[in-house]
């Protein structure tokens, strides 16, 4: 998507701290994965949905920088030698390689605690009022901890070196990677005050691009190549991990990912507005490269 990146990644990154006085590689670690580039469809799935709920998107930017915090810390954590032990993220070496370990696992602590520093600020609140703050907090906390994204991390780990089922995968990817994409399409339907119809057809469009999007992820690290993807290619096969590509193989991972994208642009149905974005969103992340 080559939508205004410049101007969103400048808007995002607004919401970092520019220097510390007494823990200036702190904020320059956060900073450093912070805009390393990315894709950044978490904070767009957040603005668009609060477009298509006829809500303010300025409103909505500080959920939109919240959910790429959070995104950014979990990418700096995934990568710990303790974890996926990765070199290379967006293009550039991984937070622990420059920064050490222990800054790099304190500056993703930091991220997180940001993200809800962000959705609660005098700003956020004074833009969308306390009730929707506090209601896009509650989401962001519950689809980012142990029952979201955090318990879908520890089911990937259980299971390296192993041969996961398909219900224990379905659950991890959708825990691991669908929860955030959730969190960022309620965060904005919350912003524009929708009601709890439109967010279950949001949470529908999540779930199914939210699979998908992990599946696809998991497909390109088997095809794709490290220059083109930013990332180590061929980390899943280092690591010995259970993914849906390990077990049904690339080819029927490409059906259900197309299946996945026709299921997340059928909900789009539940909306009035103006749903082009969000269809040609879920077709880009499904033929993505990177
Ligand atoms: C990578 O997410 C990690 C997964 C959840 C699969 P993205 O592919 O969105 O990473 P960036 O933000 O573009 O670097
Ligand atoms: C990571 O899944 C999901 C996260 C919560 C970060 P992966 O481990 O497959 O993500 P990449 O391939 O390193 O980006
Ligand atoms: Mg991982
Ligand atoms: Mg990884
Ligand atoms: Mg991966």
């Amino acid at each position: 998507m080559n939508d205004n990146t410049e101007i969103l990644d400048s808007q995002l990154l607004s919401f970092l701290p520019v220097r510390d006085e007494y823990a200036d590689i702190l904020v320059q670690s956060m900073r450093y994965s912070f805009q390393a580039g990315g894709k950044r469809i978490r904070p767009r799935l957040v603005l668009e949905f609060c477009r298509l709920c006829s809500g303010n998107t300025e409103n909505a930017m500080p959920f939109a920088a919240a959910i790429e915090m959070i995104h950014t810390y979990s990418l700096i954590h995934d990568d710990l030698p303790c974890m996926d032990n990765d070199d290379l993220r967006r293009g550039k070496p991984t937070n622990h390689k420059v920064y050490g370990e222990a800054n790099a696992l304190l500056a993703g602590d930091a991220l997180l605690t940001l993200a809800f520093e962000t959705v609660l600020s005098e700003k956020a609140v004074s833009l969308n009022g306390c009730e929707k703050c506090v209601k896009a907090a509650a989401v962001l906390a519950r689809l980012s901890g142990y029952s979201g994204m955090i318990g879908g991390q520890v089911i990937d780990l259980q299971n390296e070196n192993k041969k996961a089922g398909i219900e224990t995968l379905k659950i991890m990817d959708e825990k691991k990677t669908g929860a955030l994409i959730k969190a960022a399409c309620l965060m904005g339907c919350i912003a524009a005050g929708a009601d709890d119809k439109k967010l279950g057809f949001a949470e529908s469009y999540a779930e199914n691009i939210g699979l998908a999007f992990q599946i696809t992820d998991d497909i390109l690290d088997m095809t794709s190549d490290t220059k083109t993807l930013g990332k180590t290619v061929g980390s899943d096969v280092e690591n010995n991990k259970s993914t849906y590509v390990s077990l049904l193989g690339i080819d029927e991972c490409k059906r259900l990912c197309r299946e996945l994208t026709e299921n997340a642009v059928k909900a789009l149905s539940g909306f009035d507005g103006d749903t082009g974005y969000l269809t040609e969103l879920a077709y880009y992340l499904r033929d993505r490269s990177f």
